[in-house]
C-alpha cells in the first residue's frame, strides 16, 4: 500500500486549525516513503490559546518529532488494533466479503471524538485490501480543482480517506456524490453558452470519510456510506493495554499499576494515553526512575495538571468559569467560548465529548450545564435546587 497524497488534520486538540498538513504513512513503508505533501489551502491561523493553559491536550512542542513517534506506534494490522470490537468485526466481514468477491469495499464513515482512531482504521483497512491509501481532509479540496484532480489519479481500488468530512464545501461535495455512487464525475467544461458537462468514469475506489461531527453532514452524503461506524470512547482496561503496547515500541518499562494510572487519566483517548506516557516517560528519566510505576505516574500527571480522572486545566477552567460565574449554567457555547478564551469548535469537539461521557455536562435547548457530580468534582457545594433541565 502506498499513500500518493497526504493531507492529514493537525492533532485533534489543534482542531479546528486548517492549517496542519502532516504526512501520515502507511504501516507498512514507514520510514521509506517519499511523501508529496504540498498544502493546497493555505490554513487559518490556530486559534488563541488561553496564556497559561497547559499543553498537555494542546499541540505538543515538538510536533515533527511526535508526528513520528505517532507513526512507530500506530498499530498496523486489525489484530494490533485495541478495543472497538463491533467495529472490528463489521469492518472484518466488510474485508472478507468484498475480497471474496474480488471487489473494492463499500464506502465507509467514522464518527467519533478526535484520538479515537478513525485515521488509524483507515490505513489498517487499505492495508488488509491491499490497495493505496489517498489521504486528505475536506478543508484542502475546497475548489472543483482539487477534488477532480483528487479523483482523477484514484486508481482502481484505491481507498481515497476523507478527513473532517463534514467540512466539504458544497462544490465538492456534489461532485462526490456520482463518483460515490456512479463512479463518474461530470465536469463542465467552458463557460455561458458554449459551456457542457462531460461524464468521466473513475475507477471504483472505496471513500473512508472521518468526522468528529456527524451531525453536520448533509444527509445525501451520509446516505451514499454503505457502512456508518461510530468509534466509542476506550474502557480503562483497552487504554492500559494501549500504553503497555506502547511502552514497549518505546522500551520503557512500566507496571501494569502504573499503566492503569495513565489510562485513568486518558480521557478514554488512545491518543492521549499515548501523549500522557510520554510526558511520563520523560518525568522518571529526569528523576532517574528504572520504570514507571503508579506513585510516579501519577506524581508525573498532576505536575502537568491531569487529574485524577482525566481532566485537564482547560475541562476544570470550563466547568470552573460555568459554576462561578452562570451557577452551573445554562450557558450558551458561544458565551462558553467567549468566557473561557477557547474556540466554540475545539470546546464543541473536543473538550465537551468527554465530560458528557463522564456525566460532568449535560446538553440542554438552553446551553450547558455543569452537573452536580462536576460541582463536587472542583469542590463546590451543588445548589440544592434541581436546575431546569428544560427550556
Ligand atoms: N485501537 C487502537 N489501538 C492502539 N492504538 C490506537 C488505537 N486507536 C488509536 N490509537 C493510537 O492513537 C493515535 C491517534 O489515532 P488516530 O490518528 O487514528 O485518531 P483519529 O480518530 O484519526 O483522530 P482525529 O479525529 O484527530 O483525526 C494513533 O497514532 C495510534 O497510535
Ligand atoms: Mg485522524
Amino acid at each position: 500500500m502506498a499513500i500518493i497524497s497526504s493531507k492529514t488534520p493537525p492533532n485533534p486538540e489543534e482542531k479546528p486549525s486548517k492549517s496542519g498538513t502532516k504526512s501520515v504513512k502507511s504501516p507498512a513503508q514507514q520510514g521509506q516513503l517519499p511523501l508529496t505533501d504540498k498544502p493546497t489551502v493555505v490554513g487559518q491561523p490556530p486559534p488563541q490559546k488561553a496564556p497559561d493553559a497547559p499543553e498537555l491536550l494542546q499541540a505538543d512542542r515538538q510536533p515533527e518529532e511526535n508526528a513520528k513517534q505517532e507513526e512507530k506506534i500506530r498499530p498496523q494490522s486489525i489484530d494490533e488494533y485495541i478495543g472497538q470490537r463491533d467495529l472490528k468485526e463489521v469492518l472484518t466481514i466488510a474485508i472478507q466479503a468484498a475480497k471474496g468477491r474480488g471487489e473494492s469495499l463499500d464506502h465507509l464513515l467514522l464518527y467519533g471524538p478526535p484520538g479515537l482512531g478513525k485515521t488509524t482504521m483507515s490505513l489498517i483497512l487499505a492495508e488488509a485490501m491491499g490497495v493505496n491509501c489517498q489521504i486528505t481532509s475536506a478543508p484542502s479540496i475546497e475548489r472543483p480543482r482539487d477534488i477532480v484532480g483528487l479523483l482523477m489519479k484514484l486508481q482502481p481500488g484505491d481507498l481515497l480517506f476523507i478527513d473532517e468530512i463534514h467540512r466539504l464545501s458544497r462544490v465538492a461535495e456534489e461532485l462526490l456524490y456520482p463518483a460515490m455512487e456512479d463512479f463518474r464525475i461530470d465536469i463542465t467544461l467552458g463557460k455561458g453558452q458554449g459551456a457542457r458537462t462531460q461524464s468521466l468514469k473513475l475507477p471504483r475506489f472505496t471513500l473512508v470519510g472521518a468526522t468528529t461531527k456527524i451531525g453536520a453532514l448533509t444527509s445525501p452524503l451520509r446516505d451514499r456510506f454503505g457502512l456508518i461506524q461510530r468509534l466509542r470512547f476506550y474502557e480503562i482496561d483497552e487504554l492500559t493495554q494501549i500504553i503497555l503496547r506502547s511502552s514497549e515500541l518505546f522500551r520503557t518499562e512500566i507496571s501494569q499499576a502504573g499503566a492503569e494510572e495513565i489510562a485513568r487519566r486518558a480521557r478514554g483517548t488512545p491518543r492521549i494515553a499515548n501523549r500522557l506516557l510520554r510526558r511520563v516517560r520523560d518525568y522518571i528519566q529526569v528523576k532517574n526512575h528504572p520504570r514507571i510505576e503508579q506513585a510516579i505516574a501519577a506524581e508525573a500527571l498532576s505536575l502537568f495538571n491531569v487529574d485524577p480522572c482525566g481532566l485537564d486545566w482547560t475541562d476544570r477552567r470550563m466547568l470552573t468559569v460555568m459554576i462561578e460565574r452562570f451557577n452551573g449554567g445554562p450557558v450558551g457555547l458561544e458565551t462558553m467560548a467567549a468566557s473561557t478564551g477557547e474556540d466554540a469548535q475545539t470546546i464543541e469537539e473536543v473538550y465537551e465529548p468527554y465530560l458528557l461521557q463522564i456525566g460532568y455536562l449535560s446538553r440542554t435547548p438552553r446551553g450547558r450545564i455543569a452537573t452536580p457530580a462536576a460541582w463536587k468534582h472542583l469542590g463546590y457545594e451543588p445548589p440544592t435546587q434541581q436546575l431546569p433541565l428544560l427550556s
